[in-house]
């Protein structure tokens, strides 16, 4: 039976008192590491251990308890073992702490606490793919940049040209590797090496003083990207990036490139727990707890659902803005061929009535290559009652035929609803809708109420 040993590094849960909050940015980190270890609860796997590595705390630093809290997660809370580590900068010093001192292992994953396993079986399908080469004296990682000709991209202060710079943080060793490591230098070697200036260091130091070590240890290393999907987040530039996409950010042209090479396309083993709270949190005010503990996580099993994610990074919902109307008026062609008045001077009267008698709001889509498009829009209006709160009236509600069945139509009835109830205190909200949109508005939490009647305009009113 194989002995594997998943070791996630960790930085959260502590946080420099200087700081107000952890990492004060728009993600919040808080619960990564229970959504890691929720993905691994439910992902069906054979490890034998889990090492969740944590830094120590010092007097200068907060903990935040519920960071560790590893209940609730029965099929793995036996296998979860818990090992301290000084925080020098990086998290390679906590991987090699967890390498050097458990050798019971012939396999040791590693990743960081904002990825998370993303397919059942994730941990064979590394071993497998590590077998594949038929030899065991590889690090097999999830990307090593390359340049558009296929070559290893190298640093600019690289002085060595072959040495192979990778994300080394989501990766696979073997207990040989560990073997050749260990003969190449002890750990407390390692560690003053690490330590020695750390924080003055350039970005990259890590990256290159391991792959040196690699190289020195006689470990070559390969990904695995030209299989699987490989995405990661850029913290710098705040976005979604594909190795070996060759410049080119979009998904469906990169699996046009893996075809055209005649690779099977596999979808991702690993994400960064960005894509949970670009979709979810941020855009969809919906809590963590919540989004793992609904069907809506099949989101991050469905590779379908999954590159759309990918395609639209990310959703916002907002105001309906005057320079949004042409954008404005397509969508809306989506739902009915309207013949009425869209004059330019007409919105603009309508817009400045915006908040009064009505309130639109829209849904962009950020694609990862700085695109911004209109894909979804819904308005609600205000009648006012002589002798009660007004009642809110939910139009035009639409999205994107391409978009459609992402949760964003309902998203939008929510904000519009939530908006009607908080600001203008309505009483209730109505709607009309066709038949075949019925069952839509009843998740949104509408009841059938009554039957609609019109009288349009230029009808003849009997006398
Ligand atoms: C109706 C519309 C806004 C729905 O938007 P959407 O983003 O595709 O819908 P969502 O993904 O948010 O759907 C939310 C839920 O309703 C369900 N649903 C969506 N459309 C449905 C329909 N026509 N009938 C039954 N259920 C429907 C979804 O399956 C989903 O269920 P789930 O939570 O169990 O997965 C969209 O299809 C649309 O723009 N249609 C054309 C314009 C239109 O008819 N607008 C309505 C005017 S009254």
């Amino acid at each position: 039976m194989t002995r594997t040993n998943l070791i996630i590094c960790t930085y959260g849960g502590i946080y420099p008192h200087k700081f107000e909050k952890p990492w004060a940015t728009k993600i919040n980190y808080d619960h990564s590491l229970r959504m890691v270890l929720r993905a691994i609860n439910y992902l069906p796997n054979q490890l034998t251990q889990i090492t969740i590595v944590r830094p120590t705390v010092d007097s200068n630093h907060t903990v935040i308890p519920q960071y560790y809290d590893c209940s609730g997660f029965d099929k793995i809370k036996d296998k979860i073992k818990f090992v301290d580590q000084e925080n020098i900068g990086a998290s390679y010093s906590q991987f090699y702490n967890v390498i050097y001192h458990q050798d019971q292992f012939d396999y040791q994953i590693v990743i960081e606490d904002d990825y998370f396993p993303c397919v059942p079986n994730f941990d064979q399908i590394l071993i497998d793919e590590y077998t594949r080469y038929h030899r065991n004296d590889i690090f097999l990682c999830a990307g090593i940049r390359r340049n558009s000709d296929g070559s290893y991209q190298t640093l600019p202060f690289n002085e060595e040209p072959a040495l192979c710079v990778a994300d080394f943080s989501l990766g696979i060793l073997s207990a040989e590797c560990i073997h050749r490591i260990k003969q190449t230098i002890t750990y407390d070697n390692i560690l003053a090496a690490m330590r020695k200036e750390t924080w003055k260091r350039p970005l990259y130091y890590f990256q290159i003083y391991q792959a040196y070590l690699f190289k020195h240890s006689g470990i070559e290393v390969v990904d695995y990207c030209d299989r699987y999907l490989s995405i990661f987040y850029d913290n710098y530039d705040n976005a979604f990036q594909l190795f070996n996409t060759r410049g080119d950010p979009q998904i469906n042209q990169y699996k046009r490139l893996w075809e055209s090479h005649g690779v099977t396309y596999q979808g991702p083993l690993f994400l960064p727990i960005q894509i949970i709270y670009e979709q979810y949190e941020t855009y969809f005010y919906r809590s963590l707890e919540f989004v793992t503990n609904t069907a809506r996580s099949d989101y991050l099993h469905n590779f379908q659902k999954l590159s759309q994610v990918l395609r639209n990074a990310a959703y916002l919902i907002r105001e309906l803005k005057p320079e949004d109307r042409d954008q404005y008026l397509k969508l809306l062609y989506q739902l009915t061929h309207f013949q009425y008045e869209n004059t330019p001077e007409h919105y603009a009267e309508q817009m400045a009535k915006n908040d009064t008698t009505c309130h639109v709001y829209v849904i962009e889509s950020h694609t990862m290559d700085g695109r911004v498009t209109l894909i979804g829009a819904g308005s609600i209006y205000k009648l006012d009652k002589l002798h009660n709160n007004p009642v809110g009236q939910i139009e035009d509600v639409v999205i994107d035929e391409q978009y459609r069945g992402l949760s964003l139509g309902a998203l939008l009835v929510k904000q519009l609803a939530t908006y009607g109830f908080n600001e203008w205190k309505c009483y209730k909200i109505v709607l009309n809708c066709l038949p075949h949109n019925i069952g839509f508005y009843e998740k949104c939490g509408f009841q059938l109420a009554g039957t609609e009647m019109k009288l349009v305009r230029g009808t003849k009113v009997p006398p």
